[in-house]
């Protein structure tokens, strides 16, 4: 059996398999298997109300999970799947509440990264309809986006029988964009790669982004922490980390972790910054956000949460 087809059947037998995809690692399961979705809450120590996303391969599955799919949404699905983009959506019964955290919606996601593509059309072919997914980091920690920051996030908290599947480092590097699809208009719960400019363009609607109802884990204040301190847009000291683009120079003592020529970059290189420092056992670092639109807006919204 190849990797590919091992972790399609792990799957299906109910254990756990972390899972590469173009915005970070996800900690997947069966979707459809109580029992399985169980284990992915206690491995991160995430609470049981936060719902989890449901990814598939094939966009067909769509109306499988969710139900009352506005035009606006189906343009979106067709424009940017597969891709960094989850539509909430009307959940379908087979949605359960183990999934949606009781709510009647659920979030759904096509990843394009070739080992999510493959193992999620091999569980399809298996007769597997989606694979819950969360970023596969302890809760409320950094999300992991290549195989060896999940190892360091999940190894105790694994069994023998779950797999991490290795692949590469995560292009995009921040999590998807959340879009509430339930309302006349859209709506960005989390804004990702996918921009509200995109939005707009493709819908040719407004793009909304009141408050919501609706539970967002990653919306919580403080998310994305790592140990040390991060502190935004202030002058950094001798021994302090350092994050901002390639243009802003290097005070002297102070230690670089990242200098992205461009914002893709800076999202690409944002978390395993954040881990280097950790990992270099800083107290503190400073990050210089980007300024602008399109991702640069999902950049400054995670630096504000690391560093509540
Ligand atoms: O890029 C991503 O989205 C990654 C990869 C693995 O796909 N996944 C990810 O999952 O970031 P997670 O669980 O760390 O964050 C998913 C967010 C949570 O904040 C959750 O509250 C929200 O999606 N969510 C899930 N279902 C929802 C729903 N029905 N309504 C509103 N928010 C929902
Ligand atoms: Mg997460």
């Amino acid at each position: 059996m190849t990797k590919i087809e091992q972790a399609a059947h792990a799957l299906k037998e109910g254990h756990l398999v972390a899972i590469p995809t173009e915005t970070v690692y996800g900690l997947g399961a069966d979707a459809t298997n109580p029992s399985a979705v169980a284990k992915i809450y206690a491995a991160k120590g995430r609470p049981a109300d936060h719902p989890l996303i449901v990814h598939f391969s094939n966009p067909a599955l769509l109306s499988s999970w969710t139900t009352e799919i506005p035009d606006y949404a189906l343009k979106l699905s067709r424009a940017f799947w597969p891709g960094p983009m989850s539509l909430v959506l009307k959940r379908t019964s087979l949605a359960g509440d183990f999934v949606t955290g009781g709510q009647d919606t659920v979030a759904v996601r096509v990843p394009s990264h070739p080992v999510a593509r493959a193992v999620l059309a091999e569980f399809e072919k298996l007769g597997g309809l989606g694979v819950a997914a969360p970023s596969a980091n302890r809760f409320g920690k950094v999300s992991p986006t290549n195989a060896a920051a999940v190892e360091q996030e999940l190894l105790g908290h694994l069994s023998t029988d779950d797999l991490i599947l290795e692949g590469g480092d995560s292009e995009v590097g921040i999590e998807s964009t959340i879009i509430d699809c339930t309302g006349e208009l859209p709506k960005v719960l989390r804004p990702g790669a996918i921009t509200v400019e995109m939005i707009s363009e493709v819908t040719g609607l407004e793009v909304s982004k009141g408050p919501t109802k609706i539970r967002v884990s990653g919306s919580l204040d403080s998310h994305y922490a790592p140990k040390a301190k991060v502190v935004l847009d202030a002058e950094p000291a001798a021994g302090d980390g350092f994050i901002a683009s390639a243009n802003v120079p290097t005070p002297t003592g102070v230690i670089r972790l990242l200098e992205p020529k461009d914002d893709q970059e800076y999202a690409r290189g944002l978390y395993l910054a954040l881990r280097q420092a950790d990992a270099l056992g800083l107290a503190k670092v400073v990050a210089i956000s980007p300024t602008g639109a399109g991702i640069a807006e999902a950049i400054r919204d995670r630096l504000s949460r690391a560093s509540h």
